[in-house]
């Protein structure tokens, strides 16, 4: 916004398009360096001027021909100063206008979104938390844009592991246990299987057998896995609630089964299938990867075989304009194998298949693997969390009425932005109690500021869903103070939601998000909001609302509840 406008206020004197100008624009480094700084190197070329000198004309010009900004040349810099008490108003309006922040950029674009996927009979682990609370953040984004958005719950319920399961459960397994814990039964006799497997070779052949006659439909296998299946859903469903997540669909790799044959077949038909040991892959030497595996040699089929036929039907059942996997890392080469084989099959959309990838977290130290059993159980962590949410604002505000709730929405929170506030490939080591601290940079600080901020508007009578006063005059009352730095950085929130979606990328928000509440508790602890002048104290209510408005949304993007008290 702030841009914008001043790249209005240059254009008539330089030889650069708006969009070249905005582009090249940068918020100074310090307050009374100006609102807008603008960098006269790009021009030196062409002018076959020094910057210094291009950058004092420019100055000159500005101030000639407008009144409502200042220009001051700063070696090659021009820095611009806005008429606040003019844009005050102007900014206000706009901020606290209904389609804020709201864009159409994506109307009449589908995305299809690959997030969660967890597998079924085993832990909800830490890769598959972050997958939900990233591909969950940017369908919020891509939403909030305009895009059709179109979030896919992968579910693994489908591969030899059940073999291995199902194994283990006619030789070991206890209906009661598995009915009361599935997950951590099935972790049990997965783990037993491992074990076993290591002295009794032939167990592994009993599991290739099961999985086997599951694939053929046979009875027992089927009604096996059926069992399997649903009690897992049921225990991912309650993490959802807790987390706030929700699918448009939740689709098994099984889904897909009868669709796989038809894309065997056009690999078959297009020659692109060879032998290898015994097993079908399309060699991908070009690409300079190796061989993508399609069908075992045994014909039961596999993960990259699924994801062909999963992003075929994403595409042409679905419509997807674009089709984005939230996985970890470590799936790397699966995905480019299979984007690299839908070129190779004449699928020019592959350029549309992205794999957003993101780094392994360890928790509090900890790295996981299912097959040994170092599990970390993702509701045991949300207890964790909320517990000691619970105990936190037991000792802040224990005459909170429904502090049960709030600690819920705390705790969630704390670890849902624990995890967003860092770039995705970032290898993070999670600890609960720095994402619980009120006062670092965590969700509960963010939570925590919005809840002050409530209160104040409550006090100062602009209480939830009041009708606010006019903008108009705002200016004169707030323009020298910390609430201007604030408004600056609420202008810039449409932009950077639109850089967070360009990167995939949610932490460019959540730590947008912490320099907004940054910048409010300076103005907050360095003025007083309700004062005597009854113009005053509004303006500044207003810029408390602004600063409301798009913390509340912004959490909202991310995923994370806003209690109104804390
Ligand atoms: N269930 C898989 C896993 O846990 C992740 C699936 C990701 N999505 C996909 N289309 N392959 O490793």
């Amino acid at each position: 916004m702030l841009f914008g406008w001043a790249a209005d206020r240059l254009l008539p004197h330089i030889s650069l398009t708006r969009e070249e100008l905005m582009a090249a624009m940068e918020l100074p480094p310090k307050p009374e360096m100006g609102d807008v700084a603008f960098p006269c190197f790009p021009l030196a070329r062409e002018l076959k001027r020094p910057p210094a000198v291009i950058a004092a004309d420019l100055a000159a010009a500005v101030n000639g021909s407008n009144t409502d900004v200042r220009a001051e040349p700063a070696g090659p810099y021009v820095n611009l100063f806005l008429n606040r008490e003019k844009w005050v108003g102007e900014l206000l309006g706009r901020i606290l206008a209904p389609d804020f922040a709201l864009s159409t950029d994506g109307s009449g674009k589908r995305v299809v979104i690959d997030l969660s996927s967890p597998n079924i009979a085993k832990p909800f682990g830490v890769g598959h938390l972050r997958s939900t609370m990233i591909g969950n953040a940017l369908a919020n984004m891509y939403r909030s844009f305009g895009y059709e958005v179109i979030a896919v719950n992968h579910i693994g319920d489908w591969g030899t592991q059940f073999g291995k399961l199902m194994s283990a459960y006619t030789r070991w397994g206890d209906e009661a246990k598995l009915k009361e814990e599935p997950i951590r039964e099935s972790l049990r006799l997965y783990v037993r299987f491992h074990e076993e497997a290591e002295k009794d070779a032939a167990l592994e052949d009993e599991a290739r057998r099961w999985f086997w006659k599951l694939e053929k439909g046979e009875a027992d296998a089927q009604e096996l896995w059926r069992y399997f299946v649903a009690f897992s859903l049921e225990e991912f469903e309650r993490v959802y609630a807790r987390l706030g997540v929700t699918f448009d669909y939740t689709l098994g790799e099984s889904f897909y089964n009868d669709k796989m044959e038809a894309v065997v077949q056009e690999l078959n038909r297009l020659r692109l299938l060879e032998e290898s040991d015994g097993a079908q892959v399309v060699r991908l030497d070009e690409e300079g990867m190796p061989p993508c595996l399609i069908l075992k040699s045994d014909g039961t089929t596999i993960y990259p075989t699924r994801d062909l036929a999963t992003a075929i039907y994403r595409k042409q059942v679905m419509g997807a304009d674009r089709l984005l996997y939230v996985v970890g890392n470590e799936q790397k080469l699966h995905f480019k194998q299979v984007f690299a084989v839908l070129q190779r099959m004449g699928h020019e959309w592959s350029e549309q298949c992205e794999h957003i990838a993101f780094g392994l977290m360890k928790f509090e130290g900890r790295k996981m693997s299912t097959r040994k059993g170092q599990v970390i159980f993702l509701d045991e962590v949300l207890d964790e969390a909320v517990a000691k949410a619970e105990a936190i604002i037991e000792e802040k505000n224990a005459d909170l009425a429904n502090k049960r709730e709030v600690a819920e929405a705390v705790g969630i929170g704390a670890i849902i932005f624990g995890d967003l506030k860092h770039t995705r490939m970032l290898e993070a080591d999670f600890s609960l109690e720095e994402a619980l601290r009120f006062e670092g940079e965590t969700g509960p600080y963010l939570q925590y500021t919005a809840a002050r901020i409530n209160k104040l508007l409550n006090s100062g009578g602009f209480g939830g869903g009041t009708q606010l006063p006019s903008s108009e005059g705002a200016g004169t009352y707030i323009s020298q103070t910390a609430a201007w730095e604030c408004l600056k950085i609420l202008a810039a929130y449409p932009d950077t939601v639109r850089s967070a979606l360009r990167s995939h990328e949610p932490a460019v928000l959540s730590r947008y998000l912490l320099e907004v509440a940054k910048s409010f508790n300076r103005f907050y602890h360095q003025e007083r909001i309700l004062t005597e002048s009854a113009p005053e104290t509004s303006a500044k209510l207003l810029a408390a609302a602004a600063v409301h408005k798009v913390l509340c949304s912004g959490l909202g993007l991310l995923g994370i509840k806003v209690p109104e008290q804390i």
